[in-house]
């Protein structure tokens, strides 16, 4: 179809990426842009990792890889980089600060075109999650995108599931993994591998350092966060999950309370 039509449906689509993102409140705990330091490119590991990353989230926009190429490539990538050697250079430090009380992490985008002048038309996102204990990301499912999660810092109880279909008003999952993650562990998502996750942190000061590819095609283009209830699943023989899709308000009722 004609451009107009496709820039008509991206806005739309943007308009409803920053609602969902609002209802579903980790946008309300959002703090300022931060900015790498431009020594930040010094390290050739960290060169290599920002080009690849960037190739790869450009050939998955373009459909000339699917996202489950992506998602092993990305936690290849991030399992051969120090990051948390570099976090004094991407500003952690006024990332922690941000931190607080309540009940949810505080997410924190940071800008890296400072460090590489290429990456200004990023076809990733970079942000931080930082989470005091006992703070939730409650489990969800994404449409639309997909997201890379690294730890940089503290212990985050991480449960994924791959994300089997849809059936009526719930998803179908079949679990993927559980354990506690440490600093240097990955976990990125596809379309259907990891595409629902659940963080919860153990520790003040627990964080993940996200990449993020929005406007493609994974369950669709449309961007949307579907919670799920895996608690409240149904298992059958093949031990896979009928998940109820649950609103916010249950969601975190559910998940943060359980947590705190
Ligand atoms: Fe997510």
């Amino acid at each position: 179809m004609t451009a107009p039509a496709s820039a008509a449906a991206r806005a739309s689509a943007r308009r409803r990426f920053l609602a969902d993102l609002t209802a579903f409140a980790l946008a309300a705990a959002s703090a300022p842009l931060l900015r790498a330091e431009p020594k930040l490119a010094d390290s050739a590991a960290v060169r290599h990792w920002l080009q690849q990353v960037e190739a790869l989230s450009r050939q998955l926009r373009e459909g000339a890889v699917d996202s489950a190429h992506w998602r092993r490539e990305i936690d290849a990538l991030a399992a051969a980089t120090p990051l948390p050697e570099f976090l004094p250079l991407l500003q952690f430090d006024r990332a922690l600060a941000a931190a607080r009380g309540g009940r949810d992490p505080v997410k924190t985008f940071v800008s890296l075109a400072e460090a590489d002048g290429s990456l200004r038309k990023a076809a990733f996102a970079a942000a931080y999650f930082v989470f005091a204990k006992g703070q939730v990301i409650t489990p969800h499912g994404h449409r639309g995108m997909v997201s890379a999660h690294a730890v940089v810092s503290g212990r985050l109880q991480l449960r994924t599931y791959d994300r089997l279909g849809r059936d009526g008003d719930a998803l179908l999952l079949k679990p993927r993994l559980d354990t506690v993650a440490t600093a240097g562990f990955s976990a990125a998502i596809s379309a259907v591998e990891g595409n629902v996750h659940w963080f919860v942190a153990e520790q003040d000061g627990s964080a993940t350092l996200d990449v993020i590819v929005q406007d493609i095609d994974a369950n669709g283009r449309e961007f949307a966060l579907e919670l799920v209830d895996p608690l409240a699943a149904e298992t059958d023989a093949r031990g896979v999950l009928r998940a109820p899709l649950i609103d916010w308000e249950r969601s975190s009722r559910r998940y943060q309370s359980a947590a705190g």
